[in-house]
C-alpha cells in the first residue's frame, strides 16, 4: 500500500487545474447503458473510481475505448443484463446507479451490495422506493439487489434529499413510458451535470424549480460527446489547503459558481477570494477565524468538505463547531488528527474544535477519500514530517494529488509500503 509523506510548514503558491468531477463522471458513465449507440465522455478524472466504473461497464458488455487523456468512447450496443461481478460493483457506491440505468434499457440487473466510503450507515431505501414507485420489481437479498421490469412515469417526493437516489430515479425515468415528477430531489452541480448530459443526448428533462425534476420518457437517446463539469469538492479542498498552509493559489478550469454558496464562509474565516469566469483565486496571510457550520444538501455546506474544514479549524483563533447531520459518524479521522496535536471533541454528529493548535508531524492513516484530504491538510501545516498510509483511498477520488501539491510548493512524496 502506498504512503504519502509530507514535510509541513511550507506556504502554497501557483496554479492547479481542477479536473472533472468524480461524482458527475460516475452517473454519466453508468448512464451509457441507456444508450443504443456510442457516447464519448471527456474530462474524466484519472482516479481509481473511474477505472472501477469502466471495468464494471465492460463486464456488462459495454465496449470501452480510451480515445485520449481523460476521454473514453463507450459503445453499449452489445451490453446485456447480467449479474455484476461483486469484486467490481463492491468497489464503489456509484455502482448503485446501474439499477436505474439498467432498468431503463436492459430491463433487468442483479447488483451485489455496492461499496463506497466507510463512514457509517449507507442505506439504500430511497433508491428502492423510487424505483418501485416507477413500477419496477426490486428484490433485496443477502447477496444484493435485483431490479426487473420496464419503468413507468411516476410522481415521487423524496422525504429527504439523496444524491444517489435522485440520480437513479432520473436514469430510470429517461426512457420510461410517460412523465416522472420528482420533488425533494438533490440539486448538487454533479446531479445537474448528469441532467445536462442526458438532455444533450435527447432526453426530455426540466428542472422547473429547485429540488423539482420533470422527466418525459423518450424512445431512445442519440450518441453525443460530453465534457464532465469541474469537481466542486476538489476545488474546495485546494481552497482549504491554501487557507491552512498560507500563500496564494489560483484554481484553473474551476466552475466558481458551484462554490459561490460557501465562499462567504471561507472569507469569514480569513481567506481572500477572487472569482473569475472559470477560475478561483485564494490567499491567506493573516490569522484564521473560527467557524460554526452544519452540513446540508446543496446549496448548503457539503459533507464532502466537512473533514477538510474540521482540520482547518484546528488552526483558527478560537472554538469552532462543525456538525454533519448528513453523515453524523463521518468523524473517524479525528482520532488521526489528534495524533498531530489537534484538540477536538466529537459527539452526536458534531465536532467541537478548540483551535489555536500548533500541529506537529504524525504517522496517520487515511480512513477514506475526503478524510485523507483532511489529514493532508493537517500535514501541510504540521511542523516536521507526517506520513499518511492508505494513500490508495485518496487516489479513489483525487487525480494527480501529489503532483498537484508539489507543483504548489508542498514537500510531498509517495512511497510504497506502510499499512
Ligand atoms: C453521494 O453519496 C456522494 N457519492 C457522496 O460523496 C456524498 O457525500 C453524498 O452524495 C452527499 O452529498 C457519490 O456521488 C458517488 P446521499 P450518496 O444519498 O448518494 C441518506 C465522496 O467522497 N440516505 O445523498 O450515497 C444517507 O444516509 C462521497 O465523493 C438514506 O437514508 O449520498 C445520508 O444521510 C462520499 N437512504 C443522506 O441520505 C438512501 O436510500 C444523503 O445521502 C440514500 C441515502
Amino acid at each position: 500500500m502506498k504512503t504519502l509523506t509530507v514535510i509541513g510548514g511550507r506556504e502554497l503558491s501557483g496554479e492547479v487545474r481542477i479536473r472533472g468531477s468524480k461524482n458527475a463522471a460516475l452517473p454519466i458513465l453508468f448512464s451509457s447503458l441507456l444508450f443504443s449507440e456510442p457516447v464519448e465522455i471527456e474530462n474524466l478524472p484519472a482516479i481509481t473510481d473511474v477505472g472501477a466504473a469502466l471495468a464494471l461497464l465492460s463486464s456488462l458488455g459495454v465496449r470501452v475505448t480510451e480515445t485520449g487523456r481523460g476521454r473514453v468512447l463507450l459503445d453499449p450496443s452489445s451490453a446485456r443484463p447480467d449479474v455484476c461481478d461483486p469484486a467490481l460493483s463492491g468497489a464503489l457506491r456509484g455502482s448503485l446507479y446501474l439499477l436505474g440505468a439498467a432498468s431503463g434499457r436492459l430491463g433487468e440487473l442483479s447488483l451485489p451490495h455496492p461499496g463506497g466510503c466507510n463512514f457509517g450507515a449507507r442505506p439504500i431505501d430511497l433508491h428502492l422506493d423510487v424505483l418501485r414507485a416507477m413500477g419496477l420489481t426490486v428484490t433485496e437479498s443477502g447477496q444484493g439487489v435485483s431490479v426487473k421490469g420496464r419503468p413507468k412515469g411516476a410522481l415521487f417526493h423524496f422525504p429527504s434529499v439523496s444524491v444517489g437516489a435522485t440520480v437513479n430515479a432520473i436514469l430510470a425515468a429517461v426512457l420510461a413510458e410517460g412523465r416522472t415528477v420528482l420533488t425533494g430531489a438533490a440539486r448538487e452541480p454533479h446531479v445537474l451535470d448528469l441532467v445536462a448530459f442526458l438532455r444533450s443526448a435527447g432526453a426530455r428533462i426540466a428542472v422547473p424549480s429547485p429540488g423539482a425534476v420533470v422527466i418525459d420518457g423518450v424512445p431512445r437517446l442519440h450518441g453525443v460527446t460530453y465534457r464532465v463539469c469541474p469537481d466542486m469538492i476538489e476545488a474546495g479542498t485546494y481552497l482549504l489547503f491554501t487557507m491552512a498552509a498560507g500563500g496564494s493559489v489560483t484554481l484553473r478550469s474551476a466552475a466558481p459558481e458551484q462554490l459561490l454558496p460557501i465562499l462567504p464562509l471561507f472569507s469569514g474565516m480569513g481567506a481572500r477570494i477572487g472569482v473569475g469566469v472559470d477560475s478561483l483565486s485564494v490567499a491567506r496571510t493573516g490569522r484564521l477565524r473560527p467557524v460554526r457550520v452544519e452540513t446540508a444538501p446543496y446549496p448548503g455546506f457539503p459533507t464532502d468538505l466537512q473533514p477538510q474544514l474540521t482540520a482547518l479549524s484546528c488552526l483558527a483563533d478560537g472554538e469552532s463547531v462543525i456538525s454533519d447531520p448528513i453523515f453524523p459518524t463521518r468523524f473517524g479521522y479525528v482520532s488521526e488528527l489528534k495524533k498531530a496535536g489537534a484538540t477536538i471533541e466529537v459527539a452526536n454528529g458534531r465536532a467541537v474544535v478548540s483551535g489555536g493548535a500548533r500541529l506537529t508531524g504524525a504517522k496517520m492513516t487515511a480512513p477514506d477519500l475526503r478524510a485523507g484530504a483532511a489529514l493532508t491538510l493537517a500535514a501541510l501545516t504540521g511542523e516536521g514530517e507526517s506520513t499518511i498510509a492508505r494513500y490508495d483511498r485518496i487516489e479513489r477520488g483525487s487525480a494527480d494529488y501529489c503532483d498537484a501539491l508539489r507543483s504548489l510548493g508542498a514537500s510531498v512524496r509517495i512511497s510504497d509500503g506502510g499499512a
